[in-house]
């Protein structure tokens, strides 16, 4: 059975009150959840440390980013050695927004995913076409592409710490949800990928992100090759949260 997992990605979102307020409240209301979801919550990296504390080992706690070496002069940037330290398990790699705003290569993610899995974290790596790819009918050869490079360097025994999120880049923060129909058929596409590169893709869970909101999760983790959410804008609201959480099938 494949990992279900919400997670949240707050951005460069939120407060000290926040980290408690809202993570009190989805802490609390996620012990009566009873459809096997892990609830991941991924606060800009400085409340971290407040996050980890308010989840008690009940909320399972993540970085937006971490940087690509193991130590030394690497001014601003967070090792995966150090995140592991403040009690995350989980990390994003490769958002588009770190891609299109930040630079971010295939390369760079691939060393990232390699850093963070060999530190036992679990790689959120994430993929996405843009409107101008999808429209010349190249969505499913840039999410090809974007996968097998990304993922270059996990070895054999390391696939259990890669999670896939597949987020259509027109879909992020905009309102614009791809169909449940859409998404499903890009995550289907994505496990053949998975196969091709010797992944076991049976096993590996790959979520949808793209302006996922407490009416439209339901129909999208209905869909058989998606295993869960990333959250943007909805993380943000204790509520909306919640039900996210909750729209998750339970046994699939
Ligand atoms: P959104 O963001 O839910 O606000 O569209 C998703 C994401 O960027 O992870």
């Amino acid at each position: 059975m494949r990992r279900k997992i919400v997670a949240g990605n707050w951005k460069m979102n939120g407060s000290k009150d926040l980290a408690e307020k809202l993570v009190g409240y989805v802490r609390s209301e996620s012990e009566s959840l009873d459809n096997g979801v892990e609830v991941v919550i991924i606060p800009p990296a400085i409340y971290v440390r407040d996050v980890v504390e308010q989840a008690a080992d009940t909320l399972a706690v993540g970085v937006q980013n971490v940087g690509q070496w193991q130590s030394g002069a690497f001014t601003g940037e967070i090792s995966a050695e150090m995140v592991k330290d403040q009690g995350c398990t989980f990390a994003l790699v490769g958002h588009s927004e770190r891609r299109q705003i930040f630079g971010e290569s295939d390369d760079m993610v691939a060393a990232k995913v390699e850093r963070l899995v060999s530190c036992g974290l679990t790689a959120v790596v994430c993929v996405g076409e843009t409107l101008e790819e999808r429209e010349a009918g190249r969505a499913e050869a840039v999410v090809a592409a974007q996968v097998k490079h990304g993922l270059a360097s996990v070895a054999a025994d390391q696939w259990s710490r890669i999670v896939v999120a597949y987020e259509p880049v027109w879909a992020i923060g905009t309102g614009k949800t791809a169909t449940a129909e859409d998404a499903q058929t890009m995550h289907a596409s994505i496990r053949k990928v998975l196969a091709g590169i010797g992944a076991p893709a049976e096993s590996i869970s790959l979520l949808y992100g793209g302006s996922v909101k407490a009416d439209n999760a339901a129909a999208l983790f209905a869909e058989p090759d998606i295993d869960g959410g990333l959250i943007g804008g909805a993380s943000l609201k204790d509520k909306d949260f919640v039900s996210i959480c909750r729209s998750m099938p339970a046994g699939t």
